[in-house]
């Protein structure tokens, strides 16, 4: 088994709420390794390149305004399947079905906006881990 890593945003909706901190000790908690971690508004530029795969879907220009609503923290963390298990911890993408216990089902819930405030994100892949580090790092 090899070590992986993987990309974790604090969306702007985490970071106003004031739940970096909570979140960040889950992960740490699981036993993953914090890498690197900086706070930071994030440009459409730069969302382009992140979410460029969602281009065209109906959520696509209503997530990239969400996304630059407020700063953002961007953390590296690492560890074995640690893609898998961020992906676990964080659950399914609708905060409101999210299973309790996870970081979306503890602290989402649909606010009744236009668009789907989740509070983190978490790469999918060893592939778009890396594509993903290389935008944010
Ligand atoms: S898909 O189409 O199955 O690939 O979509 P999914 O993997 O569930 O989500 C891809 C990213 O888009 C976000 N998303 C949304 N944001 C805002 N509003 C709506 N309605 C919405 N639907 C999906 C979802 O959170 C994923 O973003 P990240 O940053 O990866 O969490």
């Amino acid at each position: 088994m090899s070590t992986e890593r993987t990309l974790v945003l604090i969306k702007p909706d985490g970071v106003r709420r004031q739940l970096s901190g909570a979140i960040l000790a889950r992960i740490e908690a699981k036993g993953y390794v914090l890498a690197e971690l900086k706070k930071l508004s994030a440009g459409r530029e730069l969302l382009e390149q992140h979410y460029a795969e969602h281009e065209g879907k109906p959520f696509y220009e209503p997530l990239l305004e969400f996304m630059q609503s407020g700063p953002v923290v961007a953390a590296i963390f690492e560890g074995e399947r640690v893609i898998e298990g961020f992906r676990s911890l964080a659950g399914v993408t609708d905060p409101t079905t999210a299973a309790p216990g996870t970081i979306r089902g503890d602290f989402g819930r649909d606010w009744g906006l236009a668009v789907q405030q989740n509070l983190v994100h978490g790469s999918d892949s060893v592939e778009s881990a890396e594509r993903e580090i290389a935008i944010w790092f």
